[in-house]
C-alpha cells in the first residue's frame, strides 16, 4: 500500500506532537506543511522532515497529493481553516474544540456532508487502547447501569495574557480548551444530557479560569465536570455504575490503565504505542481509505451535540468572545 500523505495546517505546539505521533505509523508520511510565515515552516523543518512547505493554507488545501489535512490552529480559526480544506475536497482532522459554537459546527458538518468529504474532531483520547476497553466494559454491563460520572481536567498555565489560553481574542478559557475533554468523557459514558447547570470564575482577561458543570440525564444519571487553566487538578475520570465502578486515573485523557472495581479491584494495563496521537491518525487513515465520511468513534452528530452542550454551559456562565 502506498504511503498516506498527511498535510499539517498551523505548525505550532500541538502540531509537533501530532507529527511525532505519525513517526510510529509505518505507512503514514508527513508530506506537506503550511504556515502563514516562512519562519513557521523553517522552525518545523528543523524538527521534522517533510517534502513540501507552503506559506499559504490555501496552497496546502489545493495540493492534489495530500490525502488528509490535520488542522492545528487556535480554536477560533478552526471553522475557516476546515471550510477551506473541504472546499478543495480534502479530508480533515480538526483539533478540539471542533468550532466555537454549535452554529458553526452545523454549517461545517453540512458543508462536509454536501461535498462528501471526511471530517473528524481530533478527540484523540477516545482511541487509546484503555479507553476502547473502558467502552467495552460499559457496553458489556460490567459495572451495571452508569449512574454517575466524575471527571476533571485542570492545569496551571503560565500567566501570559496574550497567549492562546488566557486571550479572549483567541477564544481562551478552560471550558473550550480542556472542558471539552470532560464533556467528551461524559458523552462517552452517558450521551447527550437533558439538563445543564454551570458555574465559572471569569478572570481578568475575561475568559473562564475555572468552570464546573453538572449534566443531568432523563434516567436520573449525572455527570460532574471540572476544568481549569490556572489550577492543577487530578485529571481523573470515574464512572460509577449500579454494579461497580471504573476509574481512569491521571491522566485520563491519555490513559495507560484503568481500575475496574467490583467485589475485587482489577488494574488493567493497556500499553501505549507512540505518543498517542498516532491512534487518531490511524482512524482517519482507515476511514479515508475505506471511503467513510466520518468516524464511528467520534461521529459528527456527537461532535455537534457536544458543541451545543458547550454553548449551554457558556450561556450559564455568561462567557462570550469579543468577535461573537
Ligand atoms: N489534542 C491535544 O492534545 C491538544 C493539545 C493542545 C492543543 N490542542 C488544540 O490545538 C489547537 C492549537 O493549539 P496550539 O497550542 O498548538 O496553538 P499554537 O501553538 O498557539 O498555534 C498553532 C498555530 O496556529 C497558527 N495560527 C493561525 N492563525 C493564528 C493567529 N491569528 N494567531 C496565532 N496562531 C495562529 C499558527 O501557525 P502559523 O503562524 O505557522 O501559520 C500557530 O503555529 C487548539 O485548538 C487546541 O485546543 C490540542
Amino acid at each position: 500500500m502506498s504511503n498516506f500523505k498527511w498535510g499539517i495546517l498551523g505548525p505550532g505546539s500541538i502540531a509537533s506532537q501530532f507529527a511525532e505521533g505519525l513517526k510510529v505509523i509505518p505507512d503514514a508520511e508527513l508530506y506537506a506543511v503550511a504556515s502563514r510565515r516562512q519562519e513557521g515552516l523553517d522552525n518545523f523543518k528543523e524538527k521534522f522532515d517533510f517534502s513540501v512547505g507552503y506559506t499559504s493554507y490555501e496552497e496546502l488545501a489545493k495540493d492534489p497529493d495530500v490525502d488528509a489535512i490535520y488542522i492545528a490552529t487556535p480554536h477560533n480559526f478552526h471553522y475557516e481553516c476546515a471550510m477551506l480544506c473541504i472546499k478543495y475536497d480534502k479530508p480533515v482532522l480538526l483539533e478540539k474544540p471542533f468550532t466555537l459554537n454549535q452554529k458553526d459546527a452545523l454549517k461545517l458538518i453540512n458543508y462536509a456532508r454536501e461535498k462528501q468529504v471526511f471530517m473528524m474532531e481530533a478527540m484523540w483520547t477516545r482511541f487509546f487502547p484503555a479507553m476502547v476497553k473502558v467502552r467495552e466494559c460499559i457496553a458489556a454491563g460490567e459495572i451495571g447501569e452508569v449512574r454517575f460520572v466524575e471527571v476533571d481536567f485542570g492545569f496551571r498555565c503560565g500567566g501570559n495574557p496574550e497567549g492562546r489560553l488566557l486571550n479572549a481574542n483567541l477564544a481562551g478559557g478552560a471550558l473550550l480548551d480542556v472542558g471539552i475533554y470532560t464533556v467528551a468523557a461524559a458523552y462517552m459514558c452517558l450521551g447527550e444530557p437533558s439538563q445543564i447547570k454551570a458555574m465559572a470564575h471569569i478572570g481578568e482577561t475575561n475568559v473562564d479560569e475555572q468552570t464546573s458543570a453538572l449534566l443531568g440525564y432523563d434516567n436520573g444519571a449525572m455527570a460532574v465536570l471540572t476544568s481549569a487553566i490556572r489550577t492543577n487538578t487530578n485529571h481523573e475520570l470515574t464512572i460509577y455504575g449500579t454494579e461497580g465502578s471504573i476509574k481512569v486515573p491521571t491522566h485520563f485523557w491519555k490513559p495507560e490503565y484503568y481500575i475496574l472495581k467490583k467485589a475485587e479491584e482489577e488494574k488493567v494495563h493497556c500499553p501505549i504505542i507512540g505518543n498517542g496521537y498516532n491512534y487518531e491518525a490511524i482512524e482517519v487513515m482507515n476511514c479515508v481509505r475505506s471511503g467513510k465520511l466520518e468516524s464511528a468513534v467520534v461521529p459528527l452528530d456527537e461532535t455537534c451535540s457536544m458543541m451545543g452542550t458547550l454553548d449551554k454551559i457558556r450561556n450559564e456562565i455568561n462567557l462570550s468572545y469579543p468577535f461573537e
